[in-house]
């Protein structure tokens, strides 16, 4: 009787040291390959996509969002914009951005999804200074020929309100437009492309 509650003891105390060994195991296994394969939470962050809603931009105004640390510039074009990029259109280096970085399933012309929304990376392409948003036409220091845009305020390259870069101009491409994509009307994810590309 007495050696049965002896030999009792014994088991359990086997079965929990061979289950403390495993676990340790366990975790000593999974350790690495945790570490190898999934980034940190502060790498998803800057990576992850970004929803913006556009719900309250007026015609004509411009918001700026953050994907991956970079400004994204949203802009609601008015149709009076929009006929501006025709008058443009043999002024800029790539008129159909077919050097410059935007995705396939945004229209060559007007570089947005929807005409009326421009979605662009505010980043330079010269040397990465953050473009400043020039809407007005023909505004006395940028000239009569200018139907809103752009000014880097670096090396004073000159966009158009597509992003697109004036031929001879320190900036050799467009601002890229980043892939997005309409989670309703208005509700932009950055960071997302669109389905159906
Ligand atoms: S960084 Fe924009 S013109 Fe140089």
């Amino acid at each position: 009787m007495s050696n049965d509650g002896v030999n009792a003891g014994r088991r359990r105390f086997l079965v929990a040291a061979t289950s403390v060994v495993g676990a340790a195991g366990a975790v000593g296994a999974a350790t690495p390959f945790v570490g190898s394969w999934f980034p940190s939470a502060k790498a998803k962050a800057a990576g992850a996509p970004v929803k913006v809603n556009i719900g309250k931009v007026e015609p004509g105004q411009q918001i700026v969002a953050e994907w991956r640390g970079q400004p994204v510039f949203i802009v609601r074009r008015t149709p009076e914009i929009l006929s501006n990029l025709e008058k443009v259109a043999a002024q800029v280096a790539d008129p159909e951005s077919k050097a410059s970085v935007q995705p396939t399933y945004v229209d060559p012309k007007s570089r947005s999804i929807k005409p009326e929304i421009l979605v662009l990376v505010g980043i330079c392409t010269h040397l990465g200074c953050s473009p400043s948003f020039r809407p007005e036409v023909a505004p006395a220091d940028l000239g009569a020929d200018w139907f809103g845009g752009y000014l880097c305020p670096c090396h004073g390259s000159r966009y158009d309100l597509a992003g697109r870069v004036y031929k001879s101009q320190p900036a050799p491409l467009n601002l890229p437009v980043p892939p997005h994509s309409y989670e309703s009307d208005t509700v932009i994810i950055v960071g997302v492309d669109q389905e159906k590309a």
